[in-house]
């Protein structure tokens, strides 16, 4: 979601101040609620958090991408998000449309990442079933760590092939595209314990109906879109689950909700 280029808050987050309205209503800074946050995240074994943003309305989209709905506090937060986690999982659609260049958290992610005894950065995981992906596109040829491509049995051979060279390309379970519950296995058997899921809506629909989002941070950003725009999630008719508030903080007239899913 949003924009992956953007390092709004390079020295760390302790500058950004939000509203936690709920629980424990006060003004706190950004940086401080990392810490809850790590010690809170999911373990790989019980599925990813996912991050995404929408309009008042329900869009996913403004303009054709998430990033015009976002704020500098929604950037800070997702750099505070993609820090505490071991792997950043985004859909090629995604990728493509929002323009995804390697995977970098800010100066301040990075130095806190360190004090934690973390690499520099996290893995950036990224689902394609056709594979037409390029070893120069900016994910790969700008990746600060290798990458991990997940697809597929029926992936074209020369393209795996080519990808291994500047990625790990991971067949994922038996079906056309990489099963979810396949991809956490892998992620758990590689040591990665924290995953972040960016999207997009198809990810998240495949990934919600394979009981694989435990939790979900959703920016509500003070807009209508209007117009076609997709919903967060895009695929079959689900399963309805419920999901317990866990968090309301505010941005101006943004609202930056967690949720636990059932
Ligand atoms: N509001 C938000 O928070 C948010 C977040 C993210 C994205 N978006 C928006 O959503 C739109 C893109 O939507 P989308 O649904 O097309 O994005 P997506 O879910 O990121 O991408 C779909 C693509 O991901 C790959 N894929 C999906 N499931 C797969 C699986 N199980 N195994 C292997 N590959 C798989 C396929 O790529 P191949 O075609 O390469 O096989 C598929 O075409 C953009 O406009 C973007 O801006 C919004």
């Amino acid at each position: 979601m949003n924009d992956p280029q953007s390092h709004p808050e390079p020295s760390g987050h302790r500058a950004m101040l939000v509203d936690r309205l709920w629980p424990d209503p006060a003004t706190v800074e950004l940086g401080e609620l990392r810490e809850h946050y790590l010690a809170a995240w999911p373990d790989v074994a019980d599925g990813a958090v996912a991050m995404m943003i929408s309009s008042l309305d329900g869009s996913a989209q403004l303009d054709g991408v998430s990033g015009g709905l976002s704020s500098p506090v929604d950037q800070a937060l997702m750099d505070l998000n993609r820090s505490v986690a071991d792997v950043v999982v985004v859909g090629a659609g995604t990728l493509r449309e929002e323009g995804y260049g390697g995977l970098r958290v800010s100066a301040g992610s990075v130095a806190w990442r360190r004090r934690q005894g973390l690499s520099d950065h996290p893995v950036l995981a990224v689902l394609s079933a056709r594979l037409e992906l390029r070893a120069d596109d900016p994910f790969l040829a700008e990746a600060p760590v290798r990458p991990l491509i997940l697809t597929g049995t029926e992936a074209p051979a020369d393209a795996v092939r080519e990808l291994a060279e500047v990625a790990e390309v991971v067949v994922a379970g038996d079906g056309p595209g990489a099963d979810p519950v396949a991809v956490h296995q892998e992620f758990a058997r590689r040591g990665m314990t924290r995953v972040l899921c960016e999207g997009g809506p198809s990810v998240l629909s495949q990934w919600f109906d394979a009981g694989r989002v435990a939790e979900l941070h959703l920016s509500v950003a003070g807009a209508l879109a209007g117009g076609a725009g997709q919903r967060i999630m895009h695929g079959r008719a689900g399963t309805a689950r419920p999901a317990e508030l866990l968090q309301v903080l505010r941005d101006g007239s943004m609202l930056m909700l967690r949720h636990r899913v059932g």
